[in-house]
């Protein structure tokens, strides 16, 4: 799974670089390097919202506050569908 957050300026602005340290340490806390292929991305054309973070090429919005359960929802929940 690819994952890929926005470090042009407007998202670095709103916190991308506290979502990538996040990210990271979750996907290592959960054991998940080998699945997961964290990246960064150039603007996306989205900067009207939070940081913005692909998953597999679907765009979302993401927030220091709400990167776990991001995480948690959007990623955990699809590894665990990808395995089932
Ligand atoms: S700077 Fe991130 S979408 Fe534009």
């Amino acid at each position: 799974m690819k994952v890929s957050i926005c470090i042009g300026s407007s998202c670095h602005l709103k916190g991308a670089k506290q979502i990538v340290e996040q990210l990271q340490s979750l996907v290592v806390g959960h054991n998940l390097k080998d699945q997961i292929e964290l990246g960064g991305s150039f603007c996306m054309k989205n900067c009207v919202n939070g940081v913005s973070v692909t998953v597999d090429d679907k765009l979302f919005s993401v927030t220091p506050e709400n990167a776990k359960s991001f995480f948690e929802t959007e990623i955990l929940k699809r590894i665990k569908d990808q395995e089932s």
